[in-house]
């Protein structure tokens, strides 16, 4: 099943109630988390998505571009993240973490950048629910796709289906009308866009129109 999440890294900050109403039909709702340590960029941390998580019944998509997520990880599913993900650049103790975070009731998440292999942490995969490969150097918003890490996709969804698990395959960065068919026939079935849902007219319709696009290249690549 195709799920798209809005980042809201595009969206108005000073409004973030309105705008996670914009996305009406949004599977979740994408937060960037930076600390001007593991990205060049400072956005919001966990008041802001206490407040939010009461503001929205939109489960919360919490994606963690910080120094010692093990550390700070479990505080986001306390706060009431659905899904907390963790770079496995920055973790310390991977394993330990995604425990942490199904225990505390969230879904596990680990993301790896452009230029992170996904091999060596193929035992790993039992312990998520989610891998996010990262289509564009993390840190901003409206940066164009990476088509580099394609292959990357490909291979991490062989793997998920090697081992039978109901992983979900996430991308995020430069994900648009233009670009998301690409990553859903690589294998990606969980869709952040950020520019391409907040800097259209109607981010609503932009939703629509991302989730139409991706469900026709899922059912063309399963008719193969
Ligand atoms: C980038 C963030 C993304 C960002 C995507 O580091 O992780 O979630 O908001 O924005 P777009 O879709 O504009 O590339
Ligand atoms: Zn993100």
């Amino acid at each position: 099943m195709v799920q798209i999440n809005p980042s809201m890294l595009s969206a108005d900050f000073s409004r973030l109630a309105e705008e996670a109403k914009a996305v009406e039909g949004a599977d979740w709702l994408h937060l960037d988390v930076m600390d001007n340590h593991f990205v060049p960029n400072l956005t919001l941390g966990l008041p802001v998505v206490e407040s939010l998580r009461k503001a929205t019944s939109i489960p919360l998509d919490c994606h963690l571009m910080i120094e010692d997520p093990d550390r700070w990880a479990p505080r986001y599913a306390e706060a009431g993240a659905g899904s907390v993900t963790f770079h496995v650049e920055a973790a310390a103790a991977p394993v330990r973490l995604a425990r942490e975070i199904r225990r505390l009731g969230a879904r596990a998440a680990m993301a790896l950048n452009p230029a992170t292999p996904i091999e060596p942490y193929e035992d790993l995969l039992p312990e998520l629910d989610m891998v996010l490969v990262m289509t564009v150097e993390p840190g901003f918003g409206g940066q164009p796709f990476l088509d580099v890490t394609l292959p990357k996709i490909r291979r991490t969804r062989r793997l998920i289906e090697r081992h039978g698990l109901p992983l979900w395959l996430q991308v995020d960065g430069g994900v648009s009308l233009e670009t998301i068919e690409r990553c859903a026939e690589a294998g990606a079935d969980v869709f952040v866009a950020g520019s391409a849902v907040y800097g259209a007219e109607d981010p609503a319709a932009a939703v629509r129109g991302l989730r139409e696009r991706a469900s026709g290249a899922v059912a063309r690549a399963t008719a193969r």
